[in-house]
């Protein structure tokens, strides 16, 4: 019987979750997706040519791949049909590569007119969600109104549909805020028709039938660590777990059946939204971090806030996901800066302390370590040994910190671009 591995965020999100899966996905047959939805965006580069994906795991594009998207994803149609499309014209049919658990969660398009409704009356304090309905759409879940995949199936959808809408107007009313779903409404309608050409499935049986018959199976995570609706900086995260416990929850796996788990973050760190991130740099670092890594949003085009790596907040994300292995993206990004930093504590009134604590505010001020940069293009290294020396010393200082051996090196956005330990 084979274990389910896993591949997932240990920052703020954007880590390159994506590409990596895209590059493992030869290694395994199913990639599954198990939380978040169209927050998600999964960039992937190949053939000279970009792609990002929403919903649909980044295993789509290899030959012979099984995609699951599992129960405790959250589906808007209009979002997956449209993905779906954009994929076919590249890659053909994709029916029968094509799964979707009938326990994944429908996002409506009131879900997503709650979502703006709320954001705008909190003002300043908003959390600069992705408005793709993912915060309403878990509260209905876990408030037991939601609809499924699955209901599309049943003779008393519409009318189930109905009723959960008159239920969201009723809440909508009491925000001032203008809205016309028709259009949205009727895309969704005729998006909910077109999705019935797709295997939909009890995921947890298939997946552990799946690992029952030694099929290698690839668990996707969306967002990152630092966005866990439990251990995230809330309120300033996204509605479901990200980590590695989600994988359980998402799939219907337990927890003894958890292999690898591949943890990817950046040599540096990114967020885009609102929240603490204490090694935000706001000078020409920063600046610079922003446009030598493109860094602006693959979903809503906003530009990401940079800063310095940040090992406190990753080892407590190591800690919490029983990462057995590390991943290191866009390594090239830094190949000009002359001088790296990483936050290795914090100071907070006063005191020096090494763990992510509860008060993560602007409270924190980060202690730093400095390296000096390899100041070279490591953009064509294909193996370990060819990287410079400087380069090596700021691996071999994350894998002594975090206890954790980095595993696969990132060095440019291409499938190619990558160095596998
Ligand atoms: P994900 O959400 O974790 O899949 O990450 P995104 O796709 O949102 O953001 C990662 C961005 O970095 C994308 O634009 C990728 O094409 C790009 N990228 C991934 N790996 C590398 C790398 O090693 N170097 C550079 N320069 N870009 C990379
Ligand atoms: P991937 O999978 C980066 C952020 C939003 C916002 C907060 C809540 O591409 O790494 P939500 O729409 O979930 O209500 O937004 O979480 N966020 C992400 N940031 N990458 C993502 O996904 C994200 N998904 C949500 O910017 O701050
Ligand atoms: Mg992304």
């Amino acid at each position: 019987m084979k274990k389910i591995d896993v591949v997932l965020g240990l920052q703020w999100g954007d880590e390159g979750k994506g590409k990596v899966v895209d590059v493992l996905t030869p290694d395994y047959k199913v990639i599954a997706r198990f939380q978040g939805g169209p927050n998600a965006g999964h960039s992937l580069v190949f053939d000279g040519e970009g792609f990002v994906l929403h919903t649909v795991p980044s295993g789509i594009f290899r030959k012979d791949s099984v995609n699951v998207i599992g129960n405790g994803v959250v589906i808007d149609p209009v979002i997956l049909m449209d993905e779906i499309r954009a994929i076919e014209q590249k890659a053909g049919d994709i029916t029968g590569k094509l799964q979707i658990a009938k326990r994944a969660h429908l996002i409506l398009p009131t879900h997503r007119m709650l979502d703006a409704a709320s954001e705008a009356a909190k003002g300043k304090a908003k959390i600069g969600s992705t408005l793709k309905g993912i915060g309403p759409t878990y509260m209905d879940k876990t408030g037991r109104n939601g609809l499924r995949i699955g209901d599309i199936l049943s003779p008393e959808f519409q009318e189930r549909y109905d009723a959960l809408k008159q239920k969201h107007f009723g809440l909508l009313a009491q925000y001032d805020f203008q809205y016309d779903i028709t259009e949205y409404e009727k895309q969704w309608m005729q998006a909910v028709e077109a999705l019935r050409r797709f295997q939909f499935i009890e995921s947890e049986l298939v997946v552990n039938e799946y690992l029952k018959n030694d099929v290698p199976v690839l668990a996707e995570g969306a967002q990152g660590s630092m966005l866990d609706i439990d251990f995230g900086t809330y309120p300033f995260v996204t509605s479901s777990n990200t980590m590695t416990a989600g994988v359980c929850t998402g799939l219907g796996v337990a927890p003894n059946r958890v292999g690898k788990v591949m943890g990817i973050f950046k040599a540096y760190c990114t967020r885009v939204g609102s929240g603490p991130f204490p090694t935000e740099l706001f000078d020409e670092t920063g600046e610079s971090l922003r446009q030598i890594g493109h860094e602006f949003g693959a979903t809503t085009g906003r530009p990401r806030r940079c800063g310095w790596l940040d090992l406190v907040a990753l080892k407590y994300a190591v800690m919490m996901n029983g990462v057995t292995e590390l991943i290191m993206m866009k390594s090239d990004v830094l190949n000009t800066f002359k001088t790296i930093k990483i936050a290795t504590a914090y100071r907070i009134g006063g005191k020096q302390v090494d763990y992510f604590p509860f008060e993560n505010g602007e409270e924190l001020t980060p202690v730093y370590r400095e390296f000096p940069g390899w100041d070279c293009d490591i953009t064509a290294v294909r193996r370990y040994e060819d990287f410079p020396q400087a380069f090596r010393d700021y691996v071999a200082f994350i894998e002594q910190e975090t206890g954790c051996p980095v595993k696969i090196i990132s060095v440019g956005p291409d499938r190619s671009e990558i160095v596998l330990r």
